[in-house]
C-alpha cells in the first residue's frame, strides 16, 4: 500500500484472502485508512487509488460506494472504497495509494 507522498512511505500489509482492503489496513495500523463505520459503505474514509494494473481485479463500485466516492475530495478513476474490496488469491501483490486527504 503506497502512501500518498510516495514509496519511501509505502507499507506492507499481509495478504489476507477474504478480507477487505479496509479490514487489512486497520489490522496492519496503517495510517491514512480510518473505516469508521466498520465496513458500511458508508462513511468515506477508506478511500484507495487503486494502480491501473491492478483496477481491473478489483471489480466494480456498486451504486452506493458510486455515490460515497462521488464525494470524496481526490476521487480518481480508479477509486475505490476499501472496504469494499475484498481480496481474492488473484489480488495478491496489489498496490493501492492513499489520497492526501479522507472524508
Ligand atoms: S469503512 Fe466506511 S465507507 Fe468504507
Amino acid at each position: 500500500m503506497g502512501g500518498h507522498d510516495g514509496p519511501e512511505y509505502a507499507h506492507v500489509a499481509e495478504f489476507k484472502a477474504g478480507s477487505s482492503v479496509m479490514q487489512i489496513a486497520v489490522d496492519s495500523a496503517i495510517p491514512g485508512i480510518d473505516g469508521d463505520c466498520g465496513g458500511e459503505c458508508a462513511c468515506g474514509t477508506c478511500h484507495v487509488i487503486v494502480t491501473n494494473e491492478w483496477f481491473s481485479k478489483t471489480g466494480t463500485p456498486g451504486n452506493e460506494e458510486e455515490q460515497m466516492l462521488s464525494m470524496t475530495p481526490e476521487r480518481a478513476s480508479t477509486s475505490r472504497l476499501g472496504c469494499q474490496v475484498v481480496l481474492t488469491d488473484e489480488m495478491d501483490g496489489m498496490t493501492v495509494h492513499l489520497p492526501e486527504f479522507q472524508m
